[in-house]
């Protein structure tokens, strides 16, 4: 027998067979056994995720001659010609190859004969948002008045390219992406039948490079049997799809996790003279932190199987809630640069070992004064308006705003985090040096890592309407760096000249004494 692919092989033949998208095989039970068939239905959601295939399970269940309510016998002729495509009654019609106006005419010829054995005349047409506009008005028609023998399945995975005037006559399904787990569970169905023996991880492995498409992971499956033959492991998957073993990102974020730049080095060398796309390793870094961050609100949450839930919730303890964020936000930030640049190792490089200095930048120390300031900013926040409320109820007090620089400056970060989340995440902990003139004047300190965030005009002119907005003044936020801070901060000369670009930095010299020894060059 000529090998037959697996997505083929493996097409589900009753409702019960299609995997993860019960949401929808349910209502469609329950609408043929109440007798409820809807006159059109619109099936939408990516490839490979069971459209067409529920779409002939449920063609078949409706003009089957034996089975069950809402599960087909696949025996009689009628199930038999629609699994074989040769139905005269069920049509199945690729909506991008017959998109013109012809087309859909000679359907509506033909939808007012009576089916030649079966109960409907039932039309799939697939990928109906490529009709054309006249297209779609003749089937228009033929929705408004359509005989009662006739059905209609369309499949789309671009519903928003269909008119609404469409939408509005279909019952309409969002089908899913399947989850990993699940995948995972049917990929091992199959390969016990088939007879192959593969490892648990190198079916993880195969179902994450599917992306939620149960067809490309079949495809995927065939492509790795072809390569390694009916024993496979994890490194056969790798080697046969090309793809980069994803405990590197693990790894790369251990490396960044202990502050070890040289191992986060050797790391990207790896991937590099791996031929593997930085900008794809990148995304995946990306896509790894906020999993990270998932994991600090509900582990449960990850599309991720078991181990490797382990894995990340260790990552994410030893990281914290807000170094993940923290990281996250500047990895945002970034991939708009390292999508344009010429050299994206470099690139990753530097950014790399910034991220390494992240113990730095959250010292222990550092974290217990953010907290106490939190607590404490809160206790006043509280007490303030515990006061003014029992004071407004006695009538005792009108309210009036007093000016107190030192508070409004907490009221403003305030202010900023409801605005503007990441923001607030690079200017919390800064102060407030004076309000003059027409200047803000704002001390930051880890000027290192929040340059890359007031580095673009826009993010600033943001703060500046921020000020605006809350002190009711057009003051100009201006930075204040003391020199004994710039001195430290010489071997990052780069990002802290950037922030001082953006923030036409001034620098005040706080300690005039030292000054005068200091030599000007
Ligand atoms: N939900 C699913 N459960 C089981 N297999 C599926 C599922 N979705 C897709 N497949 C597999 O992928 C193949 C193609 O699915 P299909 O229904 O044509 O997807 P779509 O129409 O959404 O692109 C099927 O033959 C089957 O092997
Ligand atoms: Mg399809
Ligand atoms: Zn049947």
């Amino acid at each position: 027998m000529p090998y037959q692919v697996l997505a083929r092989k493996w097409r589900p033949q009753v409702f019960q067979d299609v995997v993860g998208q019960e949401h929808i095989t349910r209502t469609l039970i329950n609408a043929i056994k109440e007798n409820r068939v809807a006159q059109a239905y619109l099936f939408c959601g990516p490839r490979g995720v069971g459209k067409t295939s529920v779409a002939r399970i449920f063609a078949k269940a409706i003009n089957c001659e034996y089975g069950q309510p809402g599960t087909p016998c696949n025996k009689c002729t009628s199930c038999v010609q629609i699994t074989e495509g040769t139905s005269v009654d069920v049509q199945e019609i690729d909506g991008a190859s017959n998109r013109r106006i012809e087309e859909i005419r000679e359907l509506r010829e033909n939808i007012k004969y009576l089916p030649s054995s079966s109960k409907y005349r039932i039309y799939i047409i697939d990928e109906v948002h490529m009709l054309t506009k006249e297209a779609f008005n003749a089937l228009l028609k033929t929705l408004e008045e359509p005989p009662e023998h006739a059905k209609f399945i369309f499949a789309t995975t671009e519903p928003h390219k269909v008119p609404l005037t469409i939408l509005s006559r279909c019952q309409r399904f969002d089908f899913k992406r399947i989850p990993i787990s699940l995948m995972v569970e049917y990929l091992r169905k199959i390969t016990s039948v088939e007879d192959i023996k593969i490892s648990e991880s190198a079916l993880t492995l195969i179902a994450k490079q599917a992306e939620g498409s149960m067809r490309d992971a079949e495809s995927l499956l065939d492509q790795v049997i072809s390569f390694a033959g009916r024993d496979i492991k994890e490194k056969d998957v790798i080697d046969a799809l090309g793809i980069l073993d994803n405990s590197i990102i693990f790894d790369i974020t251990q490396a960044i996790i202990q502050g070890n730049s040289k191992e986060a080095l050797k790391i990207i060398d790896k991937i590099y003279n791996h031929g593997y796309d930085i900008k794809v390793f990148y995304r995946m870094l990306m896509e790894h932190f906020r999993n990270l961050m998932i994991c600090t609100i509900d582990p449960d949450l990850l599309d991720a199987v078991k181990e490797e839930i382990d894995n990340f919730y260790n990552q994410a303890n030893l990281l914290g809630v807000e170094q993940i964020q923290f990281i996250l936000d500047f990895l945002l930030n970034k991939e708009q640069e390292l999508m344009f640049t010429y050299n994206p190792r470099l690139f990753l490089e530097a950014i790399i070992i910034r991220l390494c200095r992240i113990k730095e930048l959250f010292s222990f120390d550092d974290l217990i004064k953010r907290l106490e300031q939190i607590e404490k900013r809160w206790l006043q926040v509280l007490e303030k308006q515990d006061v003014l409320e029992t004071e407004k109820q006695k009538g005792h007090i009108e309210l009036e705003e007093k000016q107190e620089t030192k508070k409004d400056w907490d009221g403003f970060l305030e202010f900023v985090a409801k605005k503007n989340r990441p923001m607030f995440n690079v200017m919390k902990g800064w102060l407030l040096e004076e309000i003059s003139n027409n200047l803000i004047k704002i001390r930051p300190n880890n000027e290192g890592f929040s340059v890359s965030y007031f580095k673009e005009k826009e993010t600033y002119e943001t703060l500046r309407s921020y000020i605006k907005e809350y002190f009711g003044e057009d003051l100009v936020p201006k930075l204040v760096i003391s020199k004994q801070k710039r001195k430290k901060a010489k071997n990052i000369s780069e990002p802290v000249q950037e922030l001082l670009n953006i923030f036409q930095g001034k620098i005040v010299e706080e300690h005039k004494k030292e000054e005068d020894h200091e030599r000007i060059s």
